[in-house]
């Protein structure tokens, strides 16, 4: 299947009242991975690289290795920049070839955010690509600033000023680990929804790890239909590599960092699997029609993979490494 918009994929989960999971990867061999794992249970899903990491991982990888893999998939896959840093920084993830970009101005003034994301979202339109605002700033493991919650009628104004297709909200979500249990306010949240019914946006809760499958229903009922997910992913592959090392305090195979990266994998899907059936998306990998083909391959990507050559059986380059062992 070829990648899906993602506000179309958002459009279908707001039809199905469930929500999508928008998963933070760090590494290149875990686009395939998440991809994979959805497919096991029929789940769409948003692969997203955020800004903060692309000294690790540069964009035209990202979108390469993310795009074959969702090529091949059985499941709509989109491509995902989240916090953009920069304008300069989404219009790089936009030629790329990512299905949708975040802007991420909630730390400037209210106009200032209203005025960058206005242009992230004129270029990203002009390339048919998605855009995502925020308004309201989150809260962290470190910081606390739930006093900067979103503003219903600020984020009516907001929508219709920069045209976004996606609204970050602040909600007493917060990145990282939640100090105690968090508490959402679903009253604001269902208020937003209100103040922005009349605009083609969708709303995503940002911060999912630590919610509990309670809230991130009650959530969703307020029409939240996407929802990012990355600390909870990297703390169980963290703790499958301990118990891992653990086990085998003598091992010095050569496989060893495959055994090691294959454990986080391990971790990383354990957790999407979970948020796929706390969300409702599991089982919902229904194409519709206006889906398929929506976004044409982008050419400058390069050959088809996996390459007809490893394909081949008596392809001659095939097992030359791991026979060695
Ligand atoms: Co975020």
């Amino acid at each position: 299947m070829p990648l899906v918009k993602t506000t179309d994929m958002l459009a279908a989960c707001l039809k199905g009242k469930y929500a999508v999971g928008a998963f933070n990867i760090n590494g290149l061999d875990q686009p395939k991975a998440l991809i994979e794992a959805a497919e096991k249970i029929k789940s769409p899903l948003i692969v997203v690289e955020p800004g903060v990491i692309e000294k690790y991982v540069n964009f035209e990888d990202f979108a390469l290795v993310t795009r074959r893999a969702a090529r091949d998939a059985g499941v709509p896959v989109s491509i995902h920049l989240s916090h953009g840093l920069s304008l300069e920084q989404c219009e790089r993830a936009v030629l790329a070839g990512f299905t949708s970009v975040m802007y991420d101005g909630s730390k400037l003034s209210f106009e200032e955010n209203i005025e960058n994301t206005r242009k992230a979202v004129e270029f990203g339109h002009k390339h048919g690509c998605a855009v995502e605002g925020e308004l309201g700033a989150l809260g962290s493991s470190f910081v606390d600033i739930t006093e900067t919650m979103t503003d219903p009628e600020k984020a009516r104004e907001f929508v219709e000023r920069t045209g976004v297709d996606i609204l970050a909200v602040s909600i007493g979500n917060s990145h990282g680990f939640y100090k105690g249990t968090p508490h959402l306010d679903f009253e604001r949240l269902a208020e937003i929804r209100k103040a922005i019914e009349p605009y083609p946006c969708y709303l995503t809760l940002h911060g999912g790890s630590g919610i509990s499958e309670e809230h991130f229903k009650k959530a969703i009922a307020e029409g939240i239909v996407k929802v990012c997910i990355y600390t909870e992913m990297c703390s169980e592959g963290r703790a499958n590599a301990i118990r891992w090392y653990a086990e085998h305090p003598d091992y010095t195979g050569n496989y060893d960092t495959c055994d090691m990266t294959a454990e986080i994998l391990k971790g990383f899907v354990a957790y999407e699997t979970k948020c796929a059936e706390m969300f409702e998306s599991a089982g919902r990998d229904e194409v519709l029609p206006d889906l398929l083909n929506a976004v044409p391959v982008n050419d400058r990507l390069g050959p088809e993979y996996p390459s007809a050559a490893a394909l081949n059986p008596d392809f001659k380059g095939k097992g030359i490494y791991w026979d060695k062992f």
